[in-house]
């Protein structure tokens, strides 16, 4: 697949990546799955790559779930120790390709070297124009959406806003995604079909792709064909056939 054969006029502004598959990956090869998570840092860099190539805005890459808390303590710990190791190491990589960094989840309950290197990396890439590089750490949607109905409740109980203001657009503006247009296009890979608790709220239209490469295999390429999949989908939005072609 090359990225010639995409239909420039139809790429989505939003991609969201459910990234799967590093433990089955490293079974595969006979390693520990922390390899496997090691290797998974190429994965992104060519997907983050391809995402800037093809002029989308904003790629959200899930990458440590609420639940992932539930793992064994040495692959936590693991997970941790390289996803700093990775910010400090990609963050000029970030800035060669003009992509902005920023965090959503619960970023409080991280480690403080994961927070404080997330905040140096993201302060440090805030004045980029290209791609925005969303990154879910310690994420969930349904934390998000309780996070939001507590802020609300909190409004409303200083009369910032009334219960008629509350409308699907203010609820939108206080997800951690408010913003941000929501993904036309949700991929997981490694064979799973399941959103895991993926941007609940967001996905609410999107088109999912799912692939069985796993996570480690995944490259731009498989983006491209991600994509070009997207592109031959019509899009309906509870209409008919007939009212989308006219
Ligand atoms: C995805 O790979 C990475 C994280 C969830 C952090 P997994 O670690 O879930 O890999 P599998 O699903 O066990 O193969
Ligand atoms: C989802 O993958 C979370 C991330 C990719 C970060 P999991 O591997 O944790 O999902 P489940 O638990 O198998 O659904
Ligand atoms: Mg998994």
């Amino acid at each position: 697949m090359v990225i010639d054969e995409l239909k420039k006029n139809m790429i989505p502004r939003h991609v969201a990546i459910i990234m799967d598959g590093n433990g089955r990956w490293a079974a595969m090869h006979g390693s520990n799955r922390i390899f496997g998570h090691q290797q998974g840092v190429d994965a992104v860099r060519s997907v983050v790559e391809g995402a800037g190539e093809l002029g989308i805005e904003h790629l959200t890459l899930y990458a440590f779930s609420t639940e992932n808390w539930d793992r064994p303590k040495d692959e936590v710990d693991a997970l941790m120790a390289l996803l700093v190791n990775a910010i400090v190491q990609e963050t000029d990589n970030l800035n060669d390709k003009n992509v902005r960094m920023i965090a959503i989840g619960n970023l409080a309950s991280l480690p403080n070297d994961v927070q404080s290197q997330l905040e140096e990396a993201v302060q440090r890439t805030s004045k980029n124009t290209g791609l925005n590089l969303i990154l879910a750490l310690s994420y969930s949607g349904r934390w998000e959406i309780v996070e939001a109905v507590r802020q609300i409740v909190r409004k409303s109980q200083n009369s910032e806003i009334t219960e008629n203001q509350i409308t699907e657009c203010l609820f939108s503006d206080h997800l951690s995604t408010a913003g941000i247009p929501d993904p036309e296009l949700l991929i997981r890979t490694s064979g799973e079909y399941r959103i895991s608790n993926f941007l609940l709220w967001q996905i609410a239209y999107s088109e999912f792709y799912f692939t069985p490469i796993l996570w480690p295999d995944f490259r731009k390429e498989n983006l491209f064909e991600a994509i070009t999949d997207f592109q031959c989908r019509e899009r309906r939005f509870g209409k008919t056939s007939e009212q989308i072609r006219s």
